[in-house]
C-alpha cells in the first residue's frame, strides 16, 4: 500500500523538482548572460567606467563584448572560474575604485585578441594617410602619409621580422608604473636563444629592484591598449570629423573653435549642452558674413544645429568623461609615438646593452620617410628612395642621433640621394621635413650621453 502511495508522490515530486530547476536553470542562464553585457560590465555598479563605455561604441570593436576581451574567447566553465576572480570588484564597489580604472584590475586575456585575429595578425605592410587640418581660417589640410612597416623591412636588403617579432619571441619588462609609461628595463629572448637586455640607464633602477620588480610578457595590449575603446585627443577627434565632412572644414577657423571648445571643462550633459550652444553663438557673431560666403555650408550647419549640438556635446563628454580629474590625457595610446610615447617607450635612444648596443631607433626602423604634403598628389622622390641601395653610414645604431652634424659635414655627399640639403619644416627638401623636424615626440631620445637632448624637440624648428 506504502509503495502505491509513494509512485504519484515521486512522480509529483520529480515534477515539480524538474520545474524548480528549469526555473532556477533559467535564472541561472539569464543572470550569467546579464553578466556577460556590455550594460553589466559598465552600469551595473552605480556606473563605474562611462569613459569606457562611449569610446567602446565609436570602436572597431564596437559589437565586441566588453567580457570578450577582458575574461577572454574561452568555454563556459573556464570562464566562470576566471570570472569569479572578478569577484574582487564587489570590494571596490563597497569601499571605491580609482578612476580612471588601470589594466591590473581588468586583465585582458591573451585567449581574447588571439580568439579572433591570430598569433602572427601582421601579414603586409600597409600606407597610412592621416588628414590633419590646421588652426587657421583656411583650415588648410595637411596630409602626413606612412608607409608603415607592420611586416618587417622588406626593402634596402633587409628582410626583419617587423612588429610580430614582439610576440613570437619572447619580450619581457619591468614598468615602473601602472599605465606603463615608463619602462626601465626590457630583455628578449631571440628564436636562437640569446638572451638580450637593454636598460635605460636614465631611468636608475638598481638591480635589486629589476630583479625584485614584476616581469610582464609582451601581448597585443601592451600596445593595442586602447583597441576596445579608443580614446583621442581634441585635435584628432576634429580631424576625424573634418575628414569625413561631419564638420564642414569649408567655415574659417572651424578647426580652432572646435578643439578650443572641447578643452573646456564642465560638469554635466547640461553644461556641456549651454557650452556649445553659446560656442555657436560667439561663432555666428564673429562671422557675420558666413552665411553669404558659405551658403549651403552655412545653411547646412544651421538646420543641423540640434544635431551638431548634440554631437558636440557627446563629444565633450567622450573627451572629459565628465570628471574634474580625468580626461584624454589619461589614457595613453601605446600603437604609435604622437601624444604619449607609445613605440618611444622602449625604441628612444636610451635604451641599450651593457656593451652600448641600442635597441633600434631609427624612424625608418618601424616606417618609411613619412610624407607630408598640402597637394593632391605624392610626388615621386620620397618613394624612390625605397628601392635604393641604403648607404654604410645610415646603419650606425645612432645615426638618427648624429645625422644633421653628418649633413654638416664637407663632401658628405647627402645630396647625391636626397637632393639639395636644407634643413627645415617647409616640406620643399628632404630635410625640410615637418613630419620629422616640426615635433617633439614624447619619449624620444636624448641619446644618453648627450644632455642637450635632454629638454629639447626632436631637430630645429623653422627653416
Ligand atoms: C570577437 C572578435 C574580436 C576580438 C575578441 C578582438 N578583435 Fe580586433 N578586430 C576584430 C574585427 C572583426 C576587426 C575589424 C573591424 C573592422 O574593420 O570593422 C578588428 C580590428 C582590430 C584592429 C584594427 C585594425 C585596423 O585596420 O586598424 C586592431 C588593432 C585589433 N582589432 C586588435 C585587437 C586586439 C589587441 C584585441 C584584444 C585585446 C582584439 N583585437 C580583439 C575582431 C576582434
Ligand atoms: C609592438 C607593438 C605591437 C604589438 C605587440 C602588436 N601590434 Fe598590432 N599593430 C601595431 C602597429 C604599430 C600597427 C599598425 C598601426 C596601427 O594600426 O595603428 C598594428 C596593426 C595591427 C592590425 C591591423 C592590421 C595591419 O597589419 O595593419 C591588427 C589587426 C593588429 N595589429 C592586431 C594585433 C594582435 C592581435 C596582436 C597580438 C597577437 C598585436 N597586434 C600585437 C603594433 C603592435
Ligand atoms: C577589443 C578588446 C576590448 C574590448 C571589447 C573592451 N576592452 Fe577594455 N581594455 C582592453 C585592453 C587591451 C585594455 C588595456 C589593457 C592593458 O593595458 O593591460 C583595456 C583596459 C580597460 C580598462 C582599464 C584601463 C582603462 O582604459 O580605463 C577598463 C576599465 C576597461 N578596459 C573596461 C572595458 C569596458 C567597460 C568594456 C565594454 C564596454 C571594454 N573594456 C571592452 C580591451 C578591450
Ligand atoms: C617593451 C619595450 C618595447 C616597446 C614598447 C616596443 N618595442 Fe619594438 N622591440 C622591442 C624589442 C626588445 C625588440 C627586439 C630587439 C632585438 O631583437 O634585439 C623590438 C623590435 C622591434 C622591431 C624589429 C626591429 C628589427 O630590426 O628587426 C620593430 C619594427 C619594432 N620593434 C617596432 C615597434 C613598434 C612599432 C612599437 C610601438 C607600436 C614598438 N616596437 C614598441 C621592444 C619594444
Ligand atoms: C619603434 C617604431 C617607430 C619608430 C622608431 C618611429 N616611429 Fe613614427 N610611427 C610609428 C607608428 C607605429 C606610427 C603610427 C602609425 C599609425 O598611426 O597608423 C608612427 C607615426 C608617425 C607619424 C605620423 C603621425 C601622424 O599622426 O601624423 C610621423 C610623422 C612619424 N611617425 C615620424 C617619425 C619620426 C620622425 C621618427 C624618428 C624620430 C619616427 N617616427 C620613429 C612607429 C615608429
Ligand atoms: C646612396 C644614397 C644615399 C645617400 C648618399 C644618403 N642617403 Fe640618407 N637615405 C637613403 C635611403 C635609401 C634612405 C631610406 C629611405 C626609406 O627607408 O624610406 C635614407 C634615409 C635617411 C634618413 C632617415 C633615416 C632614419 O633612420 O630614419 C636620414 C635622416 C638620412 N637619410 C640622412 C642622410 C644624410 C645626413 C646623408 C649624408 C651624410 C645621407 N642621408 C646620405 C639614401 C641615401
Amino acid at each position: 500500500m506504502k509503495a502505491k502511495k509513494m509512485i504519484p508522490l515521486t512522480i509529483g515530486s520529480l515534477l515539480g523538482l524538474v520545474v524548480i530547476l528549469a526555473l532556477m536553470g533559467t535564472a541561472g542562464v539569464a543572470t550569467w548572460e546579464y553578466t556577460n553585457s556590455d550594460a553589466f560590465c559598465t552600469e551595473a555598479c552605480h556606473d563605474v567606467h562611462p569613459e569606457n563605455a562611449f569610446a567602446h561604441k565609436a570602436s572597431q570593436h564596437a559589437e565586441v563584448a566588453c567580457v570578450e576581451c577582458h575574461v577572454g574567447r574561452i568555454p563556459t566553465f573556464p570562464q566562470m572560474v576566471r570570472k569569479t576572480g572578478h569577484m574582487s570588484h564587489l570590494w571596490a564597489v563597497i569601499f571605491g575604485y580609482e578612476r580612471p580604472l588601470t589594466a591590473p584590475s581588468l586583465p585582458v586575456a591573451r585567449e581574447s585578441c588571439e580568439g579572433c585575429h591570430t598569433t602572427r595578425p601582421h601579414r603586409h605592410n600597409s600606407i597610412r594617410v592621416k588628414r590633419h587640418f590646421a588652426s587657421n581660417a583656411r583650415n588648410t589640410e595637411t596630409k602626413v602619409i606612412v608607409p608603415v612597416r607592420t611586416n618587417g623591412r622588406v626593402f634596402h636588403g633587409g628582410q626583419s621580422e617587423g612588429i610580430d617579432e614582439h610576440t613570437r619571441i619572447a619580450v619581457r619588462f619591468v614598468a615602473s608604473d601602472p599605465l606603463k609609461q615608463n619602462i626601465p628595463w626590457v630583455e628578449v629572448t631571440r628564436a636562437d636563444g640569446t638572451v638580450v637586455v637593454y636598460e635605460d640607464p636614465s631611468a636608475r633602477l638598481d638591480a635589486a629592484e629589476i630583479s625584485a620588480a614584476d616581469k610582464h610578457t609582451m601581448e597585443c595590449k601592451d600596445c593595442h591598449n586602447l583597441a576596445g575603446h579608443p580614446v583621442r585627443s581634441p585635435e584628432q577627434l576634429i580631424d576625424e570629423l573634418m575628414a569625413d565632412g561631419t564638420l564642414d572644414p569649408r567655415l574659417p577657423y572651424v578647426k580652432a573653435r572646435a578643439v578650443e571648445l572641447l578643452n573646456e571643462d564642465f560638469d554635466d550633459a547640461a553644461e556641456a549642452h549651454r557650452l556649445v550652444r553659446e560656442a555657436w553663438a560667439r561663432y555666428g557673431e564673429e562671422f557675420p558674413d558666413l552665411k553669404d560666403e558659405y551658403p549651403d555650408a552655412w545653411e547646412r550647419s544651421r538646420e543641423s544645429l540640434d544635431d551638431q549640438q548634440e554631437m558636440m556635446a557627446g563629444l565633450l563628454r567622450r573627451n572629459q568623461f565628465a570628471a574634474a580629474d580625468i580626461s584624454w590625457r589619461s589614457f595613453p595610446d601605446n600603437s604609435g609615438h604622437t601624444n604619449s610615447p607609445g613605440c618611444f617607450r622602449c625604441h628612444n635612444g636610451r635604451h641599450q646593452t651593457s656593451e652600448g648596443d641600442l635597441l633600434p631607433v631609427g624612424c625608418t626602423e618601424c616606417h618609411g620617410i613619412p610624407i607630408v604634403t598640402t597637394r593632391d598628389r605624392i610626388g615621386g622622390d620620397l618613394m624612390d628612395l625605397t628601392d635604393m641601395r641604403l648607404p654604410r653610414s645610415h646603419a650606425a645604431q645612432d645615426f638618427i642621433f648624429r645625422h644633421d652634424e653628418l649633413a654638416e659635414e664637407e663632401n658628405a655627399g647627402c645630396d647625391t640621394c636626397h637632393g639639395r640639403i636644407a634643413f627645415g619644416t617647409n616640406n620643399r627638401t628632404f630635410c625640410a621635413n615637418s613630419g620629422c623636424h616640426d615635433n617633439s615626440w614624447p619619449g624620444f631620445g636624448p641619446r644618453v650621453e648627450v644632455q642637450a637632448w635632454l629638454e629639447e624637440p626632436l631637430l630645429r624648428a623653422g627653416p
